[in-house]
């Protein structure tokens, strides 16, 4: 089994998948969950497992106003911190065995967040801030959620090395100025990385050239991102014509959120934004389009790359580092280290 990270948050889901009465079955770090919204509003994470005869609470329901999940087969009921609070059976006294494990969820931004390890620790402040993301207007926004049949840090790379645009994407998302451009690698911290591309006198991709003000001039370009352990990234892409500022420009700012589902699965949801093309019709077009890049590029090449690396552990096989790939391979040796010195207490 793969070792993760566990001291940390990850992104369960979008805050508006999780509506009052409703169940949600979702596997993260290789653990089966249900989760629900709580009476209190809150969200509860338990083990999708009853500790009677292990039927999944997820086929149960919702109940007593979100207060507690009731398992389906014999009516034992659970609450938010995974304790039996109702037991239908004989006279109702409750078995001291009866309860189930609870992770730390919380609803921040729009979105929901698990904290996949031990819960005394959890710490809020180390959710990051993505509000300047999450609140921008719907006719600005395109976010959606795709499920991958590869290692998360194969689709954690694939973000922190852009490069792949001007090929993958080609004709839409990438104008071969990445390819050509070195990226600055900065260390922003314990938790994250930064990594920038920024060049000079390329064209802009065609994505982004129809909506400058005049189209196939050369440009100044930024693509930047930024890494929070274990699977965040924000990325800030932009283009303007050359010399003038960024603000004459265009510029996008995009979440690509990353949880393992198992080792060799996972969970992706984007939330992209930008400052031009604001209304429904362009928001439409936009949709189709990154949709496209993501469900019928990016999806299949990881799904691909997953077959062929197959069980073996990516650094095993010594992959060729070409220029573009100091960010990604700095976010796995920092990634490394954080999860050494968990293990290590
Ligand atoms: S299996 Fe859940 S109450 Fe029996
Ligand atoms: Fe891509």
């Amino acid at each position: 089994m793969k070792t993760y990270q566990r001291n940390a948050w990850y992104v369960a889901g979008f805050a508006d998948e999780f509506a009052p009465g409703k169940l949600v079955a979702r596997t993260l770090l290789d653990e089966k969950l249900v989760l629900f919204r709580t009476s209190e509003g809150g969200i509860a994470a338990l083990a999708d497992r009853c500790p009677h005869r292990f039927a999944p609470l997820s086929a149960g329901k919702v109940c007593d106003g979100g207060r507690s999940v009731e398992c389906a087969y014999h009516g034992l009921r659970f609450g938010a911190d995974g304790a039996c609070v109702h037991n239908p059976q004989g006279d109702g006294r409750i078995p001291k065995a009866a309860t189930v494990p609870a992770r730390v969820a919380r609803e921040r931004d729009r979105l929901v967040w698990l904290w996949a390890g031990d819960p005394t620790r959890a710490d809020e402040s180390l959710i990051p801030d993505y509000s300047h993301v999450t609140s921008a207007s719907e006719d600005a926004t395109v976010r959606g959620y795709m499920p991958t049949a590869c290692d998360y840090q194969l689709l954690v790379d694939n973000i922190l090395d852009l490069t792949h645009a001007d090929y993958l994407h080609a004709g839409t998302l990438g104008s071969g100025a990445l390819t050509r451009c070195k990226p600055q690698v900065s260390d922003l911290g314990e938790r994250s990385v930064g990594i920038a591309w920024i060049s000079s006198g390329d064209l802009t991709p065609p994505a982004f050239d129809m909506h400058l003000r005049e189209q196939g001039r050369p440009t100044d370009q930024w693509t930047e991102v930024i890494w929070t352990a274990p699977g965040c990234m924000q990325l800030n892409v932009g283009s303007t014509l050359l010399g003038e500022p960024r603000e004459c420009g265009v510029d996008s700012l995009n979440l690509h959120l990353v949880t393992p589902e198992t080792s060799r699965s996972c969970h992706y949801w984007f939330w992209t934004t930008r400052d031009f093309a604001v209304d429904p019709e362009a928001n439409g077009h936009i949709r189709k389009l990154v949709e496209h890049a993501f469900s019928m590029q990016d999806k299949p090449m990881l799904e691909a790359q997953q077959r062929v690396i197959g069980d073996a552990e990516f650094v095993s096989l010594n992959p060729v580092l070409l220029p573009g790939d100091p960010g990604s391979m700095r976010v796995r040796r920092k990634l490394e280290q954080l999860i050494a010195q968990e293990q290590a207490g």
